[in-house]
C-alpha cells in the first residue's frame, strides 16, 4: 500500500508502545487515525497528542477481548472513515510461573486478548476493506518469541504462536484481494508491557516467583529497542507489502539454529509405498487457487 496520505487506519493498543508509534508513524504519512484501547484517558490523551501534532484522529475505549465491544467501535469507526488500514496489535504479557500452575482465567485472558481479539478486528472491518476493491492492508502484532521460544510465559508464547498461524492462513486468503497482510514478529522493546500486564490481568495479583519474574522482565524491556523505530519499520513494511516484519537481526542464528532442527527431522515416509499428500487437491478442495509457496 503505497500512499497512505489521507487513508483511514484503526490502530489497537493505540495508547501506549509499538501501537501508538505505528500511530504516530502513520500520521507523518498524513493518514487520518482512530486509536482503540482498553485504558479511556491514555487512549484520549494518544489521541490529542496525535490532533496538536496536526493529524485528524480520534480515541475510542475498546476491549478487544470482548466480541460485543466490538460493534460500537465499528459503528464509531465508520462514522470517523472507512477504515483501509487495520492494525491489530493490541497485547498483555501471558503471566509467569511453571505451565501447570497457570490460573485457567489468566491464560483465557491472555488468549483473548492476543489471539481471539484478531477475529473480532477482521469480522469488523476486513470485509468491507476486501469488498471496497481499493488498497487495503492488515497487520497482526505477533512477536519473536513465535519464531524462536525462549524460556518465558507458555501462555505468551504460544497466544503469539497463534498470531503467526492466524496471518499465515490469512495471507493464502488475502492473495487475490487488495487487501496486503503482514505480521509483526519485535524482539525485545522498552513499552509499558509489563505494567500494562500486571494492571489488567484478571485474578490475583502475581506472588512470589512469579511476581519476582514480571519484574526481571521490566528491568530487561527498559533495555530494548524503542517502540518508535519499531513502529515506524511497521508502516514502511505496510508501503512496500512486505509480509514478515522483523525488526530484532540478532535472533537469525537461532532462528536458523531452529528451522535447522526442524528441516533435519524430516526423515524417511512412515509409509514408504504411500504415493505422497496431494497438495494440490488439498488447495482446490479449499475452493483456493493456490498458496503462497510453490507446491512441491
Ligand atoms: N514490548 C515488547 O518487547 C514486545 C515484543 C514483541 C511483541 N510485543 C507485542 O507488541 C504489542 C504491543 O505491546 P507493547 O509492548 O507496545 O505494550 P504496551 O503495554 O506499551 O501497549 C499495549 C497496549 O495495549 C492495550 N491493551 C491491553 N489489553 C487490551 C485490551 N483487552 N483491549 C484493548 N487494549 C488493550 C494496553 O492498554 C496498552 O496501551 C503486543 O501485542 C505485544 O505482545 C511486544
Amino acid at each position: 500500500m503505497k500512499d497512505l496520505k489521507e487513508q483511514t487506519a484503526f490502530v489497537t493498543g493505540g495508547a501506549s508502545g509499538i501501537g501508538l508509534a505505528t500511530a504516530r508513524a502513520l500520521a507523518r504519512r498524513g493518514a487520518r487515525l482512530i486509536l482503540a484501547d482498553i485504558v479511556a484517558d491514555k487512549v484520549e490523551a494518544a489521541a490529542a497528542e496525535l490532533r496538536a501534532a496536526g493529524t485528524d484522529a480520534i480515541g475510542l475505549t475498546l476491549n478487544v477481548a470482548e466480541e460485543a465491544e466490538w460493534a460500537r467501535a465499528g459503528d464509531e469507526a465508520q462514522a470517523f472513515g472507512e477504515v483501509s488500514v487495520l492494525i491489530s496489535n493490541a497485547g498483555v504479557g501471558g503471566g509467569s510461573g511453571a505451565f501447570e500452575t497457570y490460573d485457567p482465567e489468566v491464560w483465557r485472558w491472555a488468549y483473548a486478548v492476543n489471539a481471539h481479539a484478531h477475529l473480532y478486528a477482521c469480522r469488523t472491518f476486513l470485509g468491507a476493506m476486501k469488498a471496497s476493491g481499493r488498497p487495503g492492508h492488515l497487520t497482526l502484532t505477533s512477536s519473536m518469541v513465535a519464531i524462536v521460544p525462549p524460556p518465558i510465559s507458555v501462555a505468551y508464547i504460544s497466544s503469539k504462536f497463534a498470531t503467526l498461524g492466524i496471518a499465515m492462513a490469512l495471507r493464502n486468503e488475502l492473495a487475490d484481494t487488495r487487501v496486503g497482510i503482514s505480521v509483526l514478529c519485535p524482539g525485545m522493546s522498552a513499552t509499558n508491557i509489563v505494567a500494562t500486564t500486571a494492571t489488567l490481568r484478571p485474578g490475583a495479583t502475581e506472588q512470589g516467583e512469579a511476581a519476582q519474574t514480571a519484574q526481571n522482565m521490566s528491568g530487561v524491556l527498559v533495555g530494548g529497542m524503542s517502540p518508535d523505530r519499531i513502529g515506524e519499520r511497521v508502516v514502511r513494511a505496510i508501503e512496500a507489502s512486505e509480509f514478515f516484519i522483523f525488526t530484532h537481526p540478532e535472533w537469525k542464528g537461532m532462528a536458523e539454529a531452529q528451522f535447522a532442527e526442524m528441516l533435519a527431522a524430516f526423515g524417511e515416509s512412515a509409509d514408504p509405498s504411500y504415493k505422497g499428500d496431494d497438495i494440490a487437491g488439498l488447495i482446490a478442495a479449499n475452493g483456493a487457487q493456490r498458496m503462497n509457496i510453490a507446491v512441491g
